[in-house]
C-alpha cells in the first residue's frame, strides 16, 4: 500500500501532524514555510545542515509549531530546483521519516514560478511514494514504515487533487510492478505471474485472456513455447484489453516476461544470473500499465501482450541449431539459448502487428550490451519511425525516466543472417543492442514500433533518490505518460 496524499490550506505552523517537513535552500536559506521554523534552523541542533539536496534533518519542534518535530528537507540552489529534485527530496524525505505515521509539507511550493503547481504536487507525491517502498516479504524482523499519510500544505484545488491522484495511481503501479520483480523466481513461475496479472488487474477495467498448452500452438506463438519447454514449469502468454468506449486508435504494449534466465543450454555464470529474476520487470511494467489506465482516464485502446517463459536448461530444452518458424512466415534459427528474450517477443510483437495495433512499444531487459553502451541508468530506445521514436523519447523524458535513442543500422542487419534459416538470433560479437533490435523489426512490418532495452535501468544496485535497490519499476511511469498523452504516428 503506498501512502494516502492529501491537500491542505492549513498554515505550517498550525498543521497537526508528526513531522512538518519543509525545503531549505543552499546557504540556509529558508524556503515556503520553513520562516516559521527559521530559529530553529540556526539552532545548535542543525549546525553542520548544509541544504544540499538529498539532505534530511529532523530537529524538536519549535515553541509555536502544533507538528511534533520538524524536518529540513534541502534542495540545493533555490533557481535549480525542478520536478526532480522535488522527487528525489520527498524520497529522502520519506526515507527518513518512517517511524512517523503523519508527515505535513510545503515541499511543493519550492519549484521556481515557471513550474506547474500541480506537477510540483504530484511530484512530491510520487517521490515520497516511490522512495518509502520497502520489499520486507522475506524478512523476519521487518521494519516496516510507519509513515501512511501525506499532507501537502499549500496549492489546493480540483486541479492539484487529480495531479495528485494520478501520481498517487502511478506510484502504486510502479510499487507492484516493484514487488513482482522482487520475488523469487522460485516464487513466481509463469503461472504464478499470470495469476498475479489477473488479480491485480481484476476491477480495473480490462479484459484478460490467458493463454497456455495447445492454445499457444493453436495460436502460433511457437517462440515462446521453444523457449518455454526448457522448463518444468511451462510457458503462460497474456493478452490484455482496455477498450474504452468511443476510442479510436490503438497502442500496444509488449513485455518479456522471462521469470529467470539461466541462460538454458547456453549457461550463464554464477554471476551472470545472479538477478536473472529482474528478467520478467519489461512484463511487469506493462502489466502495472494496464492497471492504470481506467484511473488515468486513458481515452485510447490499449493492448497490451506478454509471453511469460522460464529459461532453463533440461533434456527437453531448445537446442542450439533449432529453428522456429514464426507465426509470420518468418525462421529463425536458435545460435544461443541465452537470447531468448527476442525469440519469446517475436511472438508479441507480430501479434500485435497482426492485430492492427496504430503504434508498438516493448520494453525488455534484452542485452548486457546495452548496459555495456549506456550504463546501468539509462535505456537504450530503437524504433522504425522517427516521430513514434520522439513521442516514446518525450514521454520518458517527462516522466523523469531516463533514455538515450540507439540506431538500428541498415548495415548490420547481415549480422544476423542465417545459414540455413531467414535469420539467426545472435548478431557478430560488437552492437549486441543493436543487432537484438534488428531482429526484433523483423516482426513488427510497418507499424510504428520502439523498441526500449531496459536491461540497466530495470534493477537499482543501492538506494538512489525514489529509486530504492532491487526492482525499479522501469517503464511504467513512461508509459503512464505515453498512454496519456498518445497521437497516432505517421
Ligand atoms: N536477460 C539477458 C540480458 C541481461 C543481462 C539483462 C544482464 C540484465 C542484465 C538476456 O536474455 C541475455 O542473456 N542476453 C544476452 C544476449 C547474447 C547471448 C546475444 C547477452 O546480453 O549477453
Ligand atoms: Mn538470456
Ligand atoms: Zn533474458
Amino acid at each position: 500500500m503506498t501512502i494516502k496524499c492529501t491537500l491542505s490550506a492549513v498554515a505550517p505552523e498550525r498543521a497537526r501532524a508528526d513531522l512538518l517537513a519543509v525545503p531549505v535552500f543552499k546557504g540556509r536559506r529558508p524556503g515556503p514555510g520553513a520562516d516559521v521554523v527559521s530559529g530553529a534552523l540556526h539552532g545548535a541542533e542543525a549546525a553542520g545542515f548544509e541544504a544540499k539536496p538529498g539532505e534530511v534533518l529532523v530537529v524538536g519542534a519549535p515553541e509555536g509549531v502544533n507538528a511534533k518535530a520538524v524536518a529540513f528537507v534541502g534542495l540545493g540552489v533555490a533557481g535549480d530546483v525542478d520536478l526532480e529534485t522535488l522527487r528525489r527530496a520527498a524520497a529522502a524525505l520519506a526515507r527518513k521519516a518512517r517511524s512517523v505515521r503523519t508527515v505535513a509539507t510545503t515541499l511543493a511550493g519550492a519549484a521556481p514560478a515557471s513550474v506547474d503547481a500541480a506537477d510540483a504536487a504530484a511530484a512530491v507525491a510520487e517521490g515520497a511514494a516511490l522512495g518509502g517502498y520497502q520489499y520486507l516479504r522475506y524478512k523476519s524482523e521487518a521494519k516496516r514504515s510507519q509513515l501512511t499519510s501525506l499532507a501537502l500544505l499549500g496549492a489546493g484545488g480540483a486541479r492539484v487533487q487529480s495531479a495528485v491522484d494520478a501520481a498517487i495511481t502511478i506510484a502504486d503501479a510502479t510499487c507492484w510492478a516493484r514487488d513482482m520483480i522482487n520475488e523469487p523466481a522460485g516464487a513466481q513461475s509463469p503461472a504464478d505471474f499470470a495469476a498475479a496479472a489477473e488479480r491485480r488487474l481484476r476491477g480495473k477495467g480490462v479484459k484478460v485472456q490467458l493463454w497456455q498448452g495447445a492454445e499457444l500452438t493453436r495460436r502460433k506463438l511457437q517462440g515462446t513455447i521453444t523457449v518455454g519447454q526448457g522448463s518444468v514449469r511451462g510457458p503462460r502468454f497474456l493478452r490484455m484489453e482496455y477498450a474504452p468506449a468511443g476510442a479510436r486508435h490503438t497502442l500496444a504494449l509488449v513485455g518479456k516476461g522471462v521469470v529467470f534466465d539461466s541462460g538454458g543450454l547456453s549457461l550463464k555464470t554464477s554471476t551472470g544470473m545472479e538477478q536473472m529474476k529482474t528478467d520478467m520487470s519489461g512484463a511487469a511494467a506493462v502489466v502495472a500499465a494496464m492497471s492504470m489506465l481506467q484511473a488515468l482516464g486513458v481515452r485510447h485502446r490499449v493492448v497490451g501482450y506478454t509471453p511469460l517463459v522460464e529459461n532453463m536448461p533440461s533434456g527437453n530444452a531448445y537446442r542450439l541449431g533449432d529453428v522456429i518458424t514464426y507465426r509470420n512466415g518468418r525462421t529463425v534459427e536458435v545460435m544461443n539459448t541465452d537470447a531468448e528474450g527476442r525469440l519469446i517477443l517475436a511472438d508479441a510483437l507480430a501479434l500485435a502487428d497482426d492485430e492492427e495495433a496504430d503504434a508498438i512499444v516493448d520494453l525488455a531487459t534484452l542485452t548486457g550490451a546495452c548496459m555495456v553502451a549506456l550504463g546501468p541508468d539509462i535505456a537504450g530506445l530503437m524504433g522504425n519511425n522517427d516521430a513514434w521514436n520522439a513521442q516514446v523519447k518525450a514521454a520518458a523524458d517527462r516522466a523523469g525516466e531516463k533514455v538515450w535513442a540507439l540506431p538500428l543500422p541498415d548495415g548490420y542487419r547481415k549480422m544476423i543472417d542465417s545459414e540455413i534459416a531467414d535469420i539467426k538470433n545472435t548478431g557478430g560479437p560488437h552492437g549486441g543492442a543493436l543487432t537484438a533490435g534488428l531482429f526484433l523489426q523483423e516482426f513488427v512490418g510497418r507499424t510504428p514500433w520502439v523498441h526500449l532495452d531496459i536491461a540497466g535501468p530495470a534493477r537499482a544496485n543501492s538506494d538512489d533518490g525514489y529509486l530504492v535497490r532491487g526492482g525499479t519499476g522501469f517503464g511504467v511511469r513512461t508509459l503512464a505518460e505515453l498512454t496519456q498523452s498518445f497521437r497516432r504516428p505517421r
